[in-house]
Formats: C-alpha cells, structure tokens, sequence
C-alpha cells in the first residue's frame, strides 16, 4: 500500500469516527433537552404551623412511573391538591408540558391533561357505571344550553361520541358487563378501576393514582400492577402514583420518591430507595 493510500484510508477512518461523535452528540443533546411532562420546583406548603410539603422538587419525563411513599401524613396528599389546583402552594413552582400552572384552577388543569383518582374513592355511588363515566367527560361536552334543551343534531351527535368513549373505556378497563350497575353495587377493586376510567375521559397526559392498591389483598394488588400497566401501554400516559405497598411500587416504578414529614428523603429506583438507610429507618422499619 502505498503512503497516500494509507493516508486517505487514515483520514476516512477519522471523517467515520467524527461522524460517530457527532451522532452521539446529537443523541445526548436530545436526551438532555427532554422535556418533563411534570416539574415541581422548591414547592411549599403550609397548614397554619404544619409544613406539610417542604422545599419538595420532582422531574417526571413522559412515559415513566413515578411513585411517592412515605408514613402517613407525609405530605403526599397534599402535593396531588398542590398539583391539581385544589391548594395553591406558598411558594415554588409546578409546570406542566412547559406551561407554568402554579396556582391554576382544578378545571384548568384537568382541561390541560392531568387526571386524578382519590385516596377515598369518589364515585357518584347512585348512578350507574356508564353514567359516573360519561359526568366525568363533561368538559368534552361541545354543545350549548339551547342545542342540549332542543335536541339539536349537534348535541345528538356528541352524546353519541360521548357515549361511545365511556363504553370504551370501561371495556379497556373491564368492566363493560357492568355498565348498568349502579356504582356502589360493585367490588371495591372493581370501584377502584371505574374511578380509573373516570380519570381517563378527559384524555389525561399524566394521570395521579392516590393509593390505588389501599384496602386490596394480595391477588388483587397484583392484577392492579398488571392493569397501570396496561393503561400506560394503551394511553402512552405518564403515572404518577401514591402507594404504601412496597411490592405494587417495586413492580410497577421506574423511579420513585421518599417523603418524610413534607421532606424529601430520597429519591431513586424502587431498590435504590428500599436500600437507602434514612429510608429503612424512617419508613421500612428494617422490614422490607
Ligand atoms: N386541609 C388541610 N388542613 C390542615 N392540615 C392539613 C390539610 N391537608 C393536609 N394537612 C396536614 O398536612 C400533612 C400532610 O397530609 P397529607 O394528607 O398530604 O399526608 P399523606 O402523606 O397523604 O398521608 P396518608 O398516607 O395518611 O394519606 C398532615 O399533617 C395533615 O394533617
Ligand atoms: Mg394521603
């Protein structure tokens, strides 16, 4: 070979590399500038002498699982009422897709894309399971007063989608044999996945579950595990989710947060966290 071959050879190998480079720049750039579908920056909140939620801060990027535990009291409620408007927290930010909705009503930011279910379920016990589905996708209703009063074809047309979209929701959830029933004639996990579909009407991008495992024994906190799974699949959602079962977070996270009397005391994956010292003391006792 002679020396200009090896040198062109030389300098294609080096044009390759950089070409490499630059890709993994590009790719790295991207990884960064991800947006969070949810940021929480130093946000506070107090209850008279309470400091229920203390210089509290979270990064959740779209499609994750985040969990947040702690003991009772620890603040997690109330960062769920701080996020969806019902307080507005004393100091600190939460932004949601890049929009700053510190302080935002709960329509506001349920029209934006955040659904919630409750830690006491909240169904509407004497309607039936269609109907507690389709009240909940209300904000989707488009007509007027007049056109819903005179049965105009318009507001005919949007019940009708309307309806069609609670169906399918409660069949994605299972519970579409059940449509008819009254709310409060159902199991209580069977409640748990209605206030699920409900969350769902309004096509959230992030959706809060506060303890949904709570009451459950330990078959049905598995098929629970199976089913928020299957929602992120189908809804390509981001989950954001309070639970005390160690064994539904550890299945179900990719990452999770710890909080401690409104601190935040770690924050890591689900065996990051159970490995962490100040946790075990704090939370598991030693015992998981
Ligand atoms: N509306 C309120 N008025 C006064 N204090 C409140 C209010 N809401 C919550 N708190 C207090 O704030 C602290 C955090 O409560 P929060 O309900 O957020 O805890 P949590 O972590 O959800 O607890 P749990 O696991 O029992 O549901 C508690 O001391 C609670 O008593
Ligand atoms: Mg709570």
């Amino acid at each position: 070979m002679t020396d200009g071959i090896k040198a062109s050879a030389a300098d294609s190998r080096v044009t390759e590399l950089e070409d490499r480079v630059l890709l993994l720049e590009h790719k790295l750039a991207a990884l960064e500038s991800k947006d969070p579908v949810l940021e929480m920056q130093h946000v506070e909140k107090h209850f008279g002498g309470v400091h229920a939620i203390d210089n509290f801060s979270v990064r959740i990027e779209q499609g994750q699982i985040h969990g947040l535990i702690g003991p009772n009291g620890a603040g997690k409620t109330t960062i769920f009422n701080n996020i969806t408007g019902i307080y507005a927290p004393d100091s600190g930010k939460i932004i949601f897709r890049g929009e700053d909705i510190t302080g935002s009503s709960p329509s506001r930011v349920a029209q934006l894309g955040i659904g919630r279910t409750f830690q006491n379920i909240r169904l509407f016990a004497n309607l039936s399971v269609l109907e507690n589905v389709i009240i909940a996708s209300g904000k989707d209703a488009t007509y007027n007063l007049p056109q819903a009063i005179f049965h105009s074809d318009k507001y005919k047309k949007r019940e009708k989608q309307i309806n069609e979209k609670a169906m399918n929701l409660l069949e994605i959830v299972g519970l579409q044999d059940k449509a008819n029933e009254l709310a409060n004639s159902l199991p209580y996990g069977h409640q748990r996945k209605l206030e699920i579909a409900r969350a769902m009407a309004l096509d959230p991008k992030l959706l809060l579950l506060d303890e949904p495992a709570a009451g459950m024994n330990a078959d049905e906190s598995l098929e629970l595990v199976e089913f928020v799974r299957e929602i992120r699949g189908h809804f390509k959602i981001t989950i954001l989710m309070i639970e005390h079962h160690m064994d539904v977070v550890s299945n179900l996270c990719d990452y999770c947060t710890v909080l401690n009397f409104g601190k935040t005391l770690a924050v890591g994956t689900p065996a990051e966290v159970k490995s962490n010292p100040d946790v075990i003391k704090a939370y598991l006792g030693g015992n998981e």
